[in-house]
Formats: structure tokens, sequence, C-alpha cells
């Protein structure tokens, strides 16, 4: 892995403070956040690993039914995994609050989620869950009680997950022969032309691109035989994968397209990511300066959407509470907290909250339209957004 980003020092994305917590001055603990590029399997990931215990907990606060577009996002999904598939059994890793698998019937989904407060909610609601992280010991188990799996299904999971080789390892230990996987997370390429360096902390240890997956999977006899871009998290891309020896499936156009488009942006060479360096720095020049003009007007300026990447930005940017009051968000257990690192207060969504505000920081970038949708009002009034994607602006 060659280095080529430094974010500087981060805590971890998701771990809120208490009033207490600041009462007592309980010290947060940091983690430089480097990034790199391994030449020879085209893997970018962060340099300085954190254990999965430290960060998927049984406090884990982000909840995937948080937003429309995400739910609609399953939805869709679901409908085709019935109709193109229709798998006797889903296996979902990292099934979070069940946005997914509640599509599904009870009887035909298991669950992995080692967040034992997300687990409980599956659980509850009678879907098998193992709360457990996903390893060859929980894939034999989930064999021997289950039988194999014809298809497995992981969103924004498995690019939490630091040992690879384990994660698909696993996976090909339960698939049967004609099951497909299918993955979907943050496309590097979209992460690279719209400079969202906000993609990189503690929790994503990689952003893949086709060019990586491909290398991965080709250990494990395993390929890529159609992928699908999506909006969802700022462009991710998803991928239907199979076993190499099932030939009856054939590889989509789509497949050679992504390489295709990877490939012009020069993503399989080291000095491409040397120049989204320099954009990030200057992107973080360009919002430092965009704050300081709007406090030096005196104008009030509040975040939406108290996500994981707005805690990299705003602590690589040195941006406190001097400058942004306050967070709104609906996730309960991200409110009424404080941000890690900059101790931000994060405040239970309402509307009333927007009124006298001048600006508002858009930390969930990638629910832009369905922001924008819900404050109709805020617009219309003249209040006005602040992005840093792609290059830090006011719309
Ligand atoms: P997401 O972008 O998925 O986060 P991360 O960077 O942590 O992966 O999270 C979106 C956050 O924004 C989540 O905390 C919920 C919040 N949110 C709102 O508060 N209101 C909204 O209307 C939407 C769409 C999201």
């Amino acid at each position: 892995m060659k280095k080529f980003l430094d974010l500087g020092m981060q805590p971890l994305a998701n771990k809120y403070l208490t009033r207490n917590d600041l009462k007592n001055k309980k010290k947060e603990k940091l983690y430089h956040l480097e990034v790199g590029f391994d030449k020879k399997t085209k893997l970018v990931s962060i340099l300085n690993k954190v254990s999965s215990e430290k960060m998927f907990d049984n406090k884990y606060p982000y909840r995937s039914s948080m937003s429309k577009t995400m739910t609609k996002s399953f939805k869709i999904l679901a409908n085709k995994i019935t109709k193109v598939y229709n798998p006797k059994i889903i296996l979902e890793i990292g099934s979070n609050d069940g946005s997914l698998i509640k599509n599904f019937k009870k009887k035909k989904v298991i669950c992995v989620e080692p967040c034992k407060n997300l687990a409980i909610i599956t659980k509850n609601k009678g879907f098998k869950t193992y709360a457990d992280y996903w390893n060859i010991n929980l894939a034999k188990k989930v064999k021997s009680k289950h039988g194999k799996v014809d298809l497995i299904y992981s969103a924004n999971t498995l690019s939490h997950i630091s040992d690879l080789n384990s994660v698909f390892k696993s996976i090909a230990h339960v698939l049967s022969d004609d099951g497909i996987l299918i993955i979907e997370d943050p496309s590097l390429l979209e992460c690279l032309k719209k400079v969202a360096y906000d993609q990189f902390y503690n929790e994503h240890i990689y952003v893949f691109s086709l060019l990586s997956i491909k290398n991965i999977l080709q250990k494990f006899n395993l390929e890529v035989f159609d992928t699908e871009i999506l909006k969802t998290h700022g462009g991710s891309i998803r991928y239907f994968i199979k076993r190499t020896k099932n030939f009856n499936i054939k590889v989509n156009i789509s497949v050679k397209k992504q390489l295709k488009n990877e490939l012009r942006f020069r993503m399989d060479k080291f000095s491409t990511y040397i120049t989204f360096k320099k954009k990030v720095e200057k992107s973080k020049i360009k919002l430092v300066n965009l704050f300081h003009k709007i406090k030096k007007d005196k104008k009030k300026i509040i975040g939406y959407g108290s996500t994981a990447k707005s805690v990299t930005v705003l602590n690589y940017c040195k941006i406190k509470s001097e400058s942004l009051d306050y967070f709104v968000d609906t996730t309960p257990d991200k409110t009424k907290k404080y941000m890690p690192g900059t101790h931000i207060y994060v405040d239970q969504y309402k509307q009333d909250l927007l009124d006298g505000v001048d600006y508002i920081f858009l930390g969930a970038w990638n629910f832009k339209e369905e922001i924008f949708k819900k404050e109709k009002k805020y617009i219309k009034n003249g209040g006005k957004f602040i992005t840093h994607i792609p290059t830090p602006q006011i719309i």
C-alpha cells in the first residue's frame, strides 16, 4: 500500500458523545487517517485499521431505514431478486435494522449483524438473526444449520471488514454452486470524480472499484457478471457475482463498460491518486474560506445529516461549533448527543430548527434531492445550502 492522502487525526465516525462524556472530559481516541493505493491489487484502503469490535458494538447508531432513498432502493432490489432469482434462502451480511429483508418472507431470510442493538430489531420481528461478525466460523455454522445458500446480499458492509480474504472465503463456503452474491458499496470512480474524500473514515476501510473487486474475487473462483450504477451513498456500484464455473449465466456488457470507464480515468495508476489528493487539499482551503466569509457576515450555519462523512470533513477542515451551531438529524441514537471530534451538538430533526438559519451545510449531500424536496419552505424563504461536493460552494 502506497500512501497518497493524509486526512489528519480523526475520531471513530459513529462514536457520539453524551453531555456527561463532555462534562467528564472523556478522552476521545483519535486515529491517523491515511489512505493508500496498492499497485498490484488496485485496492484503495485506509492505512491504520481499527478493530471491528471497537467500531461495531452494541451502541452502533447508524440506521439504514432513516432515508426514503435507501428504503426505496432496497424495495426495488428485493422485487428484482424475487423476480429474477427467486431464491429459497437469502443471507444478508450487515442487515442493520432490516430495511432490505423486511421485503421478504420471514422463513426465507438469514440476517447477520454484529451490532447487537441492531440485531435485536430484526430478531424481535421474527427474522433468523446471527448477532455476529461475518467469518468462516459463522459461515460453517450457517451451512450446517441451513445448508448452502442461493443468494447472499451485502450492502455497505464488506468495505468495512479488514480481512477480505476471510470475507470471500466464508462467502464461497456457503454459496451454492449456482448461487448469486450481490454486493454494493460506494464507487471509487465516483469518489474520485466528486472529490468525495469523506468516503474515507475509519469504518470505510476500502473504497472498491470493479478493478479491485475483480482481483479479489479471482482468488475464490468468483466473478462479476453484471454491474449496476446506483445513486445511493453518493454513487455506488452494485456487483452481481457468480461462481466462475457457472456457465449458465453470461457476463453482461455493463462489466466491460465499467472497467473501461475506470481505466479511462486511469484508476490503475498511482498518479491519479496524487491528483485526487491535490484536489482534496484545495477543497479544504475553499471550504474553510467559505465558512470564514459567512461567519464574518454574522450569518447562522447549521448542518443537516450528521453523517460519518461529515465527521471526516469537519475534523479534517477543523470546523467546530464556533462556525457551525448544530446539526439536525433523524437518527434516534445520534441526537441529543455531540459529534465525534468536533463536539458539535446534534439535535433531533424538527422543521422549526431551520427557522432563522441562513446556511445549511449538507452533511448528507448524498441525499440532496430528498432533503431539498423536504425543505421546500426553507428554500422558499431564501435559505441556502453549502456543499463541498464536487467543490465547496453555496447552492
Ligand atoms: P448516510 O449518508 O447514510 O451516512 P454515513 O456517511 O454515515 O454513511 O446518512 C445520512 C444521515 O442523514 C443519517 O444520519 C440520517 C440523516 N438524514 C436526516 O436526518 N434527514 C433526512 O431527510 C435524510 C435523508 C437523512
